[in-house]
Protein backbone atom coordinates (compact mmCIF):
# COMPACT_ATOMS: atom_id res chain seq x y z
CA UNK A 1 0.00 0.00 0.00
CA UNK A 2 1.24 3.18 -1.44
CA UNK A 3 2.22 5.43 1.83
CA UNK A 4 0.99 9.09 2.68
CA UNK A 5 3.39 11.16 1.46
CA UNK A 6 4.19 14.52 3.31
CA UNK A 7 8.39 15.02 1.90
CA UNK A 8 9.17 18.69 1.61
CA UNK A 9 10.93 17.71 -1.46
CA UNK A 10 11.74 15.83 -3.72
CA UNK A 11 8.07 14.75 -2.77
CA UNK A 12 4.32 13.55 -3.91
CA UNK A 13 3.23 13.41 -7.51
CA UNK A 14 0.30 12.34 -9.07
CA UNK A 15 -0.68 9.30 -9.21
CA UNK A 16 -1.44 9.21 -13.13
CA UNK A 17 2.20 11.25 -13.86
CA UNK A 18 3.47 8.50 -12.10
CA UNK A 19 2.20 5.74 -13.96
CA UNK A 20 2.28 7.25 -17.35
CA UNK A 21 6.20 8.18 -16.40
CA UNK A 22 6.78 4.84 -15.75
CA UNK A 23 5.07 3.49 -18.53
CA UNK A 24 7.48 6.28 -21.09
CA UNK A 25 10.63 5.02 -19.59
CA UNK A 26 10.14 1.69 -20.68
CA UNK A 27 8.01 2.17 -23.78
CA UNK A 28 7.70 5.87 -25.16
CA UNK A 29 4.48 6.45 -26.88
CA UNK A 30 4.64 2.50 -28.41
CA UNK A 31 7.69 3.36 -30.08
CA UNK A 32 9.68 0.42 -28.62
CA UNK A 33 12.33 2.88 -26.83
CA UNK A 34 12.54 4.12 -23.89
CA UNK A 35 11.74 7.84 -23.03
CA UNK A 36 15.66 8.55 -21.53
CA UNK A 37 17.25 6.52 -24.48
CA UNK A 38 15.87 8.77 -27.79
CA UNK A 39 17.62 11.86 -28.46
CA UNK A 40 16.38 15.20 -27.19
CA UNK A 41 16.09 16.71 -30.71
CA UNK A 42 13.70 13.88 -32.03
CA UNK A 43 10.52 15.20 -32.78
CA UNK A 44 8.91 13.96 -29.66
CA UNK A 45 10.78 15.48 -27.43
CA UNK A 46 11.00 18.48 -28.71
CA UNK A 47 6.81 18.50 -28.63
CA UNK A 48 7.33 17.39 -24.64
CA UNK A 49 9.59 20.35 -23.66
CA UNK A 50 7.96 22.74 -26.30
CA UNK A 51 4.19 22.03 -25.14
CA UNK A 52 5.55 22.24 -21.26
CA UNK A 53 6.92 25.35 -21.99
CA UNK A 54 3.63 26.16 -23.61
CA UNK A 55 1.60 24.27 -21.03
CA UNK A 56 3.88 27.17 -18.01
CA UNK A 57 2.69 30.30 -19.86
CA UNK A 58 -0.95 29.40 -20.35
CA UNK A 59 -1.73 28.06 -16.83
CA UNK A 60 0.30 31.29 -15.50
CA UNK A 61 -1.94 33.05 -17.45
CA UNK A 62 1.45 34.94 -19.54
CA UNK A 63 1.00 33.82 -22.68
CA UNK A 64 1.42 36.19 -25.71
CA UNK A 65 2.68 38.77 -22.52
CA UNK A 66 6.45 39.05 -23.23
CA UNK A 67 7.62 35.96 -20.67
CA UNK A 68 9.60 33.08 -22.15
CA UNK A 69 9.45 29.62 -20.17
CA UNK A 70 12.54 27.71 -19.68
CA UNK A 71 13.76 24.39 -18.18
CA UNK A 72 17.06 24.57 -17.12
CA UNK A 73 19.61 22.63 -15.02
CA UNK A 74 21.14 23.22 -11.75
CA UNK A 75 18.11 23.36 -9.25
CA UNK A 76 16.74 26.53 -8.08
CA UNK A 77 20.25 26.75 -6.28
CA UNK A 78 21.70 27.39 -10.45
CA UNK A 79 18.83 30.16 -10.56
CA UNK A 80 20.22 32.21 -7.70
CA UNK A 81 23.90 32.56 -9.24
CA UNK A 82 22.10 33.12 -12.80
CA UNK A 83 19.75 35.42 -11.81
CA UNK A 84 22.54 37.99 -10.84
CA UNK A 85 24.71 37.16 -13.61
CA UNK A 86 21.52 38.41 -15.96
CA UNK A 87 20.27 41.17 -14.01
CA UNK A 88 22.99 42.73 -11.55
CA UNK A 89 25.39 45.28 -13.25
CA UNK A 90 28.87 45.59 -12.64
CA UNK A 91 28.32 48.38 -10.25
CA UNK A 92 24.74 48.08 -9.42
CA UNK A 93 22.62 46.75 -6.59
CA UNK A 94 20.36 43.93 -5.22
CA UNK A 95 17.92 43.65 -2.74
CA UNK A 96 16.61 41.06 -0.67
CA UNK A 97 14.53 39.80 1.65
CA UNK A 98 15.63 37.69 3.84
CA UNK A 99 12.73 35.04 4.82
CA UNK A 100 14.81 31.83 5.66
CA UNK A 101 17.35 29.92 5.08
CA UNK A 102 16.98 29.74 1.06
CA UNK A 103 16.25 33.16 0.25
CA UNK A 104 19.60 33.87 2.46
CA UNK A 105 21.23 31.65 0.33
CA UNK A 106 19.91 33.55 -2.93
CA UNK A 107 21.51 36.59 -1.74
CA UNK A 108 24.81 35.28 -0.60
CA UNK A 109 25.54 33.55 -4.33
CA UNK A 110 24.40 37.13 -6.11
CA UNK A 111 27.00 38.61 -3.56
CA UNK A 112 29.78 36.26 -5.42
CA UNK A 113 28.95 39.19 -8.27
CA UNK A 114 28.05 42.57 -6.57
CA UNK A 115 26.36 44.98 -4.10
CA UNK A 116 23.30 43.15 -2.30
CA UNK A 117 21.53 44.87 0.39
CA UNK A 118 19.15 43.00 2.56
CA UNK A 119 15.93 45.23 2.69
CA UNK A 120 14.10 43.03 5.45
CA UNK A 121 14.35 40.03 7.05
CA UNK A 122 12.63 38.14 9.54
CA UNK A 123 15.66 36.12 10.77
CA UNK A 124 14.96 38.21 14.78
CA UNK A 125 11.86 35.65 15.24
CA UNK A 126 13.64 32.62 13.87
CA UNK A 127 11.84 33.42 9.97
CA UNK A 128 8.07 32.58 11.83
CA UNK A 129 6.89 35.62 9.88
CA UNK A 130 6.92 37.42 6.60
CA UNK A 131 8.12 41.08 7.27
CA UNK A 132 5.49 43.67 5.92
CA UNK A 133 5.58 47.16 4.72
CA UNK A 134 8.82 46.74 3.48
CA UNK A 135 10.12 50.05 1.71
CA UNK A 136 11.91 49.35 -1.03
CA UNK A 137 14.98 51.20 -2.44
CA UNK A 138 14.59 52.69 -6.01
CA UNK A 139 18.57 52.71 -7.68
CA UNK A 140 18.17 48.47 -7.41
CA UNK A 141 18.48 46.81 -10.34
CA UNK A 142 15.77 43.49 -8.23
CA UNK A 143 14.14 43.12 -5.53
CA UNK A 144 14.52 39.01 -4.75
CA UNK A 145 11.81 37.11 -2.67
CA UNK A 146 10.93 33.67 -1.63
CA UNK A 147 7.08 33.74 -2.08
CA UNK A 148 6.92 30.10 0.49
CA UNK A 149 9.22 29.41 3.02
CA UNK A 150 9.64 25.56 2.60
CA UNK A 151 11.52 25.16 5.65
CA UNK A 152 9.80 27.64 7.93
CA UNK A 153 6.42 27.39 6.23
CA UNK A 154 5.91 30.95 5.85
CA UNK A 155 4.09 32.32 2.51
CA UNK A 156 3.81 36.09 1.36
CA UNK A 157 0.03 36.67 0.98
CA UNK A 158 1.02 39.82 -1.28
CA UNK A 159 4.00 41.24 -2.64
CA UNK A 160 5.67 44.84 -2.79
CA UNK A 161 4.30 46.89 -5.47
CA UNK A 162 7.15 48.49 -6.82
CA UNK A 163 8.89 49.61 -9.89
CA UNK A 164 11.90 47.96 -9.14
CA UNK A 165 12.04 44.41 -11.49
CA UNK A 166 10.66 41.40 -9.17
CA UNK A 167 12.53 38.18 -8.91
CA UNK A 168 10.84 35.65 -7.12
CA UNK A 169 11.88 32.01 -6.24
CA UNK A 170 8.62 30.05 -6.13
CA UNK A 171 10.04 27.00 -5.70
CA UNK A 172 7.71 25.31 -3.05
CA UNK A 173 4.37 27.07 -4.17
CA UNK A 174 4.33 27.43 -8.33
CA UNK A 175 0.81 26.96 -9.51
CA UNK A 176 -0.86 25.97 -6.40
CA UNK A 177 -2.73 29.59 -5.76
CA UNK A 178 -3.91 32.42 -8.27
CA UNK A 179 -2.21 35.15 -8.17
CA UNK A 180 -1.27 38.01 -10.81
CA UNK A 181 2.17 36.62 -12.12
CA UNK A 182 2.72 39.39 -14.52
CA UNK A 183 3.46 41.75 -11.43
CA UNK A 184 6.72 39.17 -11.37
CA UNK A 185 9.67 40.05 -14.40
CA UNK A 186 11.22 36.54 -13.22
CA UNK A 187 10.03 33.48 -11.77
CA UNK A 188 12.00 30.56 -10.36
CA UNK A 189 11.31 26.95 -9.34
CA UNK A 190 13.13 23.65 -8.96
CA UNK A 191 10.58 21.19 -9.98
CA UNK A 192 10.36 18.73 -7.47
CA UNK A 193 7.61 20.14 -5.47
CA UNK A 194 4.76 21.27 -7.22
CA UNK A 195 6.22 20.17 -10.75
CA UNK A 196 8.05 17.19 -11.66
CA UNK A 197 10.85 14.92 -10.55
CA UNK A 198 14.20 16.47 -9.63
CA UNK A 199 16.84 17.24 -12.12
CA UNK A 200 15.25 20.38 -13.98
CA UNK A 201 14.05 23.91 -12.68
CA UNK A 202 11.81 26.20 -14.24
CA UNK A 203 12.22 29.70 -15.04
CA UNK A 204 9.81 32.26 -16.69
CA UNK A 205 10.98 35.53 -17.33
CA UNK A 206 9.67 38.10 -19.19
CA UNK A 207 12.58 39.01 -22.04
CA UNK A 208 12.39 42.99 -22.10
CA UNK A 209 14.31 42.83 -18.62
CA UNK A 210 17.54 40.97 -20.09
CA UNK A 211 20.05 42.46 -22.01
CA UNK A 212 20.46 45.27 -20.22
CA UNK A 213 23.71 45.09 -18.00
CA UNK A 214 26.86 45.71 -19.47
CA UNK A 215 28.73 41.98 -17.39
CA UNK A 216 29.89 39.23 -20.03
CA UNK A 217 27.59 36.29 -19.30
CA UNK A 218 29.00 32.70 -19.81
CA UNK A 219 26.25 31.29 -22.43
CA UNK A 220 24.96 28.62 -19.60
CA UNK A 221 24.06 31.41 -17.66
CA UNK A 222 22.74 33.61 -20.26
CA UNK A 223 18.86 34.04 -20.19
CA UNK A 224 19.06 34.86 -23.68
CA UNK A 225 20.71 31.85 -25.02
CA UNK A 226 18.56 29.25 -23.59
CA UNK A 227 15.48 31.24 -24.56
CA UNK A 228 17.40 31.20 -28.62
CA UNK A 229 17.83 27.60 -28.55
CA UNK A 230 14.08 27.32 -27.33
CA UNK A 231 15.66 25.52 -24.24
CA UNK A 232 17.84 23.22 -25.91
CA UNK A 233 21.15 25.00 -25.29
CA UNK A 234 22.54 21.37 -24.40
CA UNK A 235 20.96 18.45 -23.03
CA UNK A 236 17.88 19.28 -21.17
CA UNK A 237 16.87 16.63 -18.33
CA UNK A 238 14.55 14.87 -20.49
CA UNK A 239 12.29 12.87 -17.92
CA UNK A 240 12.44 15.26 -15.49
CA UNK A 241 11.07 17.73 -18.22
CA UNK A 242 8.31 14.76 -19.26
CA UNK A 243 7.27 14.23 -15.60
CA UNK A 244 6.61 18.41 -15.64
CA UNK A 245 5.05 18.12 -18.88
CA UNK A 246 2.82 15.11 -17.87
CA UNK A 247 1.87 17.46 -14.52
CA UNK A 248 1.01 20.41 -16.02
CA UNK A 249 -1.49 18.25 -18.17
CA UNK A 250 -2.70 17.16 -15.57
CA UNK A 251 -2.95 20.27 -13.41
CA UNK A 252 -4.65 21.64 -16.68
CA UNK A 253 -7.43 18.79 -17.10
CA UNK A 254 -8.10 19.22 -12.89
CA UNK A 255 -9.09 23.40 -14.18
CA UNK A 256 -5.51 25.02 -13.85
CA UNK A 257 -4.46 26.93 -10.93
CA UNK A 258 -8.31 27.78 -9.56
CA UNK A 259 -9.50 24.53 -9.38
CA UNK A 260 -6.03 23.71 -7.29
CA UNK A 261 -6.26 26.45 -5.29
CA UNK A 262 -9.54 25.34 -4.19
CA UNK A 263 -7.93 22.03 -3.11
CA UNK A 264 -5.31 23.89 -1.18
CA UNK A 265 -7.00 26.00 0.60
CA UNK A 266 -9.47 22.92 1.58
CA UNK A 267 -6.29 20.80 2.44
CA UNK A 268 -4.72 23.49 4.63
CA UNK A 269 -7.84 24.41 6.63
CA UNK A 270 -8.22 21.05 7.81
CA UNK A 271 -4.54 20.63 9.35
CA UNK A 272 -4.54 24.25 10.54
CA UNK A 273 -7.54 23.38 12.52
CA UNK A 274 -6.51 20.64 13.97
CA UNK A 275 -2.75 21.88 14.60
CA UNK A 276 -4.90 24.62 16.63
CA UNK A 277 -7.46 22.75 17.96
CA UNK A 278 -4.95 19.76 19.88
CA UNK A 279 -4.26 20.31 22.85
CA UNK A 280 -0.91 18.23 22.31
CA UNK A 281 0.56 20.30 19.04
CA UNK A 282 1.13 24.25 18.09
CA UNK A 283 1.76 25.97 14.94
CA UNK A 284 4.80 27.80 14.84
CA UNK A 285 4.39 30.05 12.13
CA UNK A 286 2.03 33.79 12.76
CA UNK A 287 -1.19 32.75 11.73
CA UNK A 288 -1.73 35.25 8.48
CA UNK A 289 1.87 34.19 7.40
CA UNK A 290 0.99 30.29 7.12
CA UNK A 291 2.04 28.54 3.97
CA UNK A 292 -0.84 26.83 2.23
CA UNK A 293 1.93 24.54 1.67
CA UNK A 294 4.01 22.96 4.66
CA UNK A 295 2.31 23.13 7.37
CA UNK A 296 4.89 23.35 10.28
CA UNK A 297 4.16 22.31 14.15
CA UNK A 298 5.79 21.24 17.07
CA UNK A 299 4.84 18.70 19.90
CA UNK A 300 3.97 21.30 23.15
CA UNK A 301 5.89 18.72 25.26
CA UNK A 302 9.69 17.54 23.41
CA UNK A 303 9.40 14.14 25.68
CA UNK A 304 6.40 13.25 23.48
CA UNK A 305 8.37 12.99 20.49
CA UNK A 306 9.92 9.68 19.95
CA UNK A 307 6.25 8.23 20.81
CA UNK A 308 4.57 10.77 17.87
CA UNK A 309 7.32 9.52 15.62
CA UNK A 310 6.26 5.82 16.30
CA UNK A 311 2.64 6.58 15.78
CA UNK A 312 2.52 7.96 12.99
CA UNK A 313 5.40 6.03 11.33
CA UNK A 314 3.08 2.80 12.10
CA UNK A 315 0.40 4.61 10.26
CA UNK A 316 1.97 4.53 6.91
CA UNK A 317 2.75 8.22 6.94
CA UNK A 318 6.29 9.21 5.91
CA UNK A 319 8.40 12.25 5.45
CA UNK A 320 6.77 14.00 8.60
CA UNK A 321 9.91 15.25 10.34
CA UNK A 322 10.68 19.07 10.41
CA UNK A 323 14.01 19.98 8.32
CA UNK A 324 17.11 19.34 10.76
CA UNK A 325 17.45 23.24 11.23
CA UNK A 326 13.87 23.74 13.36
CA UNK A 327 12.51 20.12 14.15
CA UNK A 328 9.38 19.43 15.08
CA UNK A 329 7.58 18.36 12.08
CA UNK A 330 6.25 19.51 9.21
CA UNK A 331 3.61 18.27 6.70
CA UNK A 332 4.25 19.21 3.09
CA UNK A 333 0.82 19.10 0.85
CA UNK A 334 1.44 20.24 -2.30
CA UNK A 335 -0.81 20.18 -5.26
CA UNK A 336 -0.77 16.48 -5.71
CA UNK A 337 -1.52 15.90 -1.77
CA UNK A 338 -4.88 14.19 -1.75
CA UNK A 339 -7.62 15.36 0.46
CA UNK A 340 -7.64 11.71 2.32
CA UNK A 341 -3.93 11.83 3.31
CA UNK A 342 -4.50 15.58 4.96
CA UNK A 343 -7.61 13.84 6.65
CA UNK A 344 -5.99 10.50 7.58
CA UNK A 345 -3.00 12.83 9.35
CA UNK A 346 -5.80 14.90 11.16
CA UNK A 347 -6.75 11.55 12.49
CA UNK A 348 -3.88 10.50 13.69
CA UNK A 349 -3.14 13.37 15.33
CA UNK A 350 -6.44 13.08 17.20
CA UNK A 351 -5.65 9.43 18.02
CA UNK A 352 -2.45 10.55 19.50
CA UNK A 353 -3.86 12.94 21.74
CA UNK A 354 -6.63 10.24 22.73
CA UNK A 355 -4.13 7.85 23.70
CA UNK A 356 -1.04 10.99 25.28
CA UNK A 357 -3.22 13.95 25.84
C1 LIG B 1 12.24 27.82 -1.64
C2 LIG B 1 13.39 27.00 -2.12
N1 LIG B 1 14.32 27.56 -2.89
C3 LIG B 1 15.38 26.86 -3.33
C4 LIG B 1 15.55 25.54 -3.02
C5 LIG B 1 16.75 24.80 -3.54
O1 LIG B 1 16.36 24.03 -4.60
P1 LIG B 1 17.35 23.05 -5.38
O2 LIG B 1 17.65 21.92 -4.46
O3 LIG B 1 16.57 22.68 -6.60
O4 LIG B 1 18.58 23.82 -5.72
C6 LIG B 1 14.59 24.90 -2.23
C7 LIG B 1 14.73 23.47 -1.90
O5 LIG B 1 14.01 22.90 -1.10
C8 LIG B 1 13.49 25.65 -1.76
O6 LIG B 1 12.56 25.09 -0.99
Amino acid sequence: MKKHNFSAGPSILAPEVLEKASQAVLNFEGKGLSLIEISHRSPEFVTVINEARALVLELLDLKDKGYAALFLQGGASMEFIRVAFNLLNTNGKAGYVNTGTWANNAQNEAAFLGEVAEIASSKDKNYSYIPKNISIPSDLDYLHLTSNNTIYGTQFQSFPVTDVPLVCDMSSDIFSRVLDFSQFDLIYAGAQKNIGASGTSLVVVKEEVLGKIDRAIPNIMNYQKHIERESMYHTPAVFAVYTCYLTLKWLKDLGGIPAIERRNIAKANLLYSEIDRNSLFEGTVQTEDRSLMNAVFVLNDKHLETAFDEFWQAENISGLKGHRTVGGYRASIYNAMPMESVQHLVTVMQHFEAKFG
